[in-house]
């Protein structure tokens, strides 16, 4: 859920952990902390609620010399975000020092276990627990790699840790069970982190854990096992892509940011993979399971929130041109509901980071079912990356904003590369119907640049509204899950309640809600959805709604029915809710920077959701 930070090396290590935590900050954010080797050989350890600045600006840093240390920016699962519960945890003797990840789900048994030996607890969290039972084993066993093996076979749940003991005070510890950890082998330093973000201005030459196993990091080198004591080898893996692209790059935040890169990153998902010349899609990393696809008797959909919106559009899409049933679930749904699961059933698991715990519980649970699972993930080598049968990478870059942008339309384009792939090769899609795809898919990146080229038009609706207390967002067809998506983008960075419906649905229900201060977002392309959205507005308009359209640059007509404007370029249908995307992005980015939020770490929220 969080960032862990480790690091072993020649070099004077505060500084580094520090600025590797703040690259982790949009992981979990509530509080952070850091514990260093001295040179006396002491462990240090510092923590405080809040950013990892409150952190840095409370002690005098520069005093603190160290090449050994860890350090952590917490999301709180046990316990509130206070002092006392952020990381490092310690064992009630100081000796261990632990970094950790993800829930110890059978804490309580294991606390009273320690209790009844006479152990005492400071904190409310269940990795102090962890903490304690390492200290317990090292006790009978004095081998520190030894007692963490001991205390993980005894420990249910999910976990990345790091853990220093300062009785052997030459290593660090690392395991991992469910939630992602890494290290970066540099020269002379060897750097662990749960994410690439934290290791990449150091080195790209990598080795992911898998779960179920740990390393002991030494100043030279490292050694990788199971948790049951089995040796590993694992090639090191190097990184594709460079500092700057998960820099801010001069733009006031992240998701500003990732908003404007959309065109870039859009073409990246699909170059190379389209012959224009003939509509042929070519997705490398799925060819081997091509045919299970193409044949499939039903494909599930399986993601959450945003990847879940781009889910539905799959649907959509799979059934209109690919003419295969298809079903998009909750991915923490499906795990629990005994899906039915039969052969030729394919699975495709949408996530932008690769590591949400739900999604990857649920394609355990496909793959158990023996369904073949594929991939569309943005983070390369990420667990679901690594878990399906075959995949298909995204290529939209780091996303670093809590609110997915740039992830959610390059999902869009991935699932329309699946939808073209499938539907020339069943003869589902017209060839004409195909080359107009195709053809327009080429001019699209053009088309979203002058979208953002207008985006200071938005900042003035959005002061117009930065008040509302509700909004509603409607849609019909492929544009019904971008009002889904439109209204779950505001309400993450804004804090302003707001629903996402199908337009018609919208009289079997909310349009209750309507008066004159509520604004209603339609997003209302010249299609063939068209005159029925045009009745919607009349209805809300009747009562007083005040009306936000996403229009098409020559649509005219729509002047009479909307109080302001969004203007997007024409295009295919299929390709729409990708235009029609951004200004719904731009819109809740200027209306929360207007409120005065903060648009890259909003409140309770965390990046990648690697608890349960
Ligand atoms: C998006 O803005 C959200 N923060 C969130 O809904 C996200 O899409 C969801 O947690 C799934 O994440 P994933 O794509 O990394 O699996
Ligand atoms: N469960 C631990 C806690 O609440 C770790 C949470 C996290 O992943 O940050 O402290």
């Amino acid at each position: 859920m969080c960032g862990i930070v480790g690091y072993i090396g020649n070099r004077d290590c505060l500084g580094l952990i520090i600025d590797g935590l703040k690259r982790l900050e949009y992981r979990g954010y509530d509080s952070a902390g850091v514990a260093i080797l001295n040179e006396d050989g002491e462990i240090n350890i510092f923590k405080k609620k809040g950013k990892v600045k409150e952190l840095e600006s409370q002690f005098d840093f520069k005093k603190l010399k160290g090449h050994t240390g860890i350090g952590h920016t917490r999301w709180a699962t046990h316990g509130e975000p206070n002092d006392i519960n952020a990381h490092p945890q310690s064992d009630m003797t100081g000796n261990i020092s632990l970094v950790h990840n993800g829930i110890i789900e059978n804490f309580k048994t294991l606390k009273r276990k320690l209790e009844n030996e006479g152990y005492t607890f400071t904190s409310d969290t269940d990795t102090e627990v962890l903490a304690n039972l390492i200290q317990y084993h090292f006790k009978q066993k004095n081998d520190f790699e030894l007692a963490v093996r001991l205390a993980l076979t005894e420990v249910e749940g999910t976990y990345g840790l790091a853990v220093m003991n300062r009785s052997e005070p030459d290593k660090i510890i690392i395991a991992r069970m469910g939630s992602p950890l890494m290290f970066g082998l540099g020269k002379d330093e060897i750097i662990v982190s749960s994410d690439a973000a934290a290791i990449i201005n150091i080195t790209k030459n990598v080795i992911y854990l898998e779960d179920g196993e740990m390393a002991v990091i030494k100043f030279d080198g490292f050694k990788i096992k199971t948790i049951k004591d089995e040796e590993i080898y694992r090639e090191v893996m190097k990184l594709d892509y460079d500092l700057e692209e998960i820099e801010k790059s001069g733009f006031d935040h992240y998701m500003l940011k990732e908003i404007c890169e959309q065109p870039e990153a859009i073409q990246n998902t699909y170059r190379g993979r389209i012959n224009f010349g003939n509509g042929e899609v070519k997705l490398g990393g799925i060819e081997s399971v091509k045919d299970d696809i193409i044949n499939a008797r039903k494909i599930i959909i399986i993601a959450c929130g945003t990847a879940w919106h781009a889910g539905l559009l799959g649907e959509y899409m799979l059934e209109e041109y690919c003419r295969i049933p298809t079903e998009v679930e909750y991915a923490s749904e499906f795990r629990y509901r005994n899906p039915i699961i039969e052969k030729g059933d394919v699975v495709l698991v949408i996530s932008q980071s690769g590591e949400t715990a739900d999604t990857m519980a649920a394609l355990k649970e496909a793959k158990r079912l023996g369904a073949v699972t594929v991939g569309i993930v943005n983070s390369v080598g990420s667990s679901i990356a690594r878990e399906v049968d075959a995949g298909t990478y995204i290529h939209a870059g780091p996303e670093i904003g809590v609110a997915s942008t740039k992830a959610f339309t390059c999902q869009l384009m991935s699932l329309i590369l699946i939808t073209l792939m499938i539907g020339k090769s069943k003869g589902t899609i017209s060839e004409k119907e195909l080359k107009e795809i195709t053809e327009e898919i080429k001019v699209l990146p053009d088309k979203m640049k002058e979208i953002i080229n207008k985006r200071n038009d938005y900042k003035f609706i959005a002061e117009e509204f930065k008040d509302s207390r509700n909004f509603l967002y409607l849609g019909r067809g492929f544009n019904f899950p971008v009002a889904l998506e439109g209204a779950l983008k505001l309400k993450e960075i804004s804090y302003i309640h707001a629903e996402g419906y199908p337009a018609a649905e919208m009289k079997h229900g909310p349009i209750a809600l309507i008066d004159e201060n509520m604004p209603v977002v339609f997003i209302a392309p010249k299609d063939k959805t068209y005159d029925k959205i045009i009745s919607n507005i009349e209805e809300i308009k009747a009562r007083k709604g005040k009306i936000i359209t996403i229009a098409t640059q020559d649509d005219n007509e729509i002047n009479n029915y909307s109080d302001y404007i969004l203007r997007v370029p024409k295009t295919h249908p299929i390709l729409s809710p990708i235009l029609n995307s951004i200004p719904l992005q731009f819109l809740s980015y200027y209306i929360a920077t207007a409120r005065g939020c903060n648009v890259d770490q909003p409140r309770n929220l965390a990046k990648s959701v690697t608890v349960e």
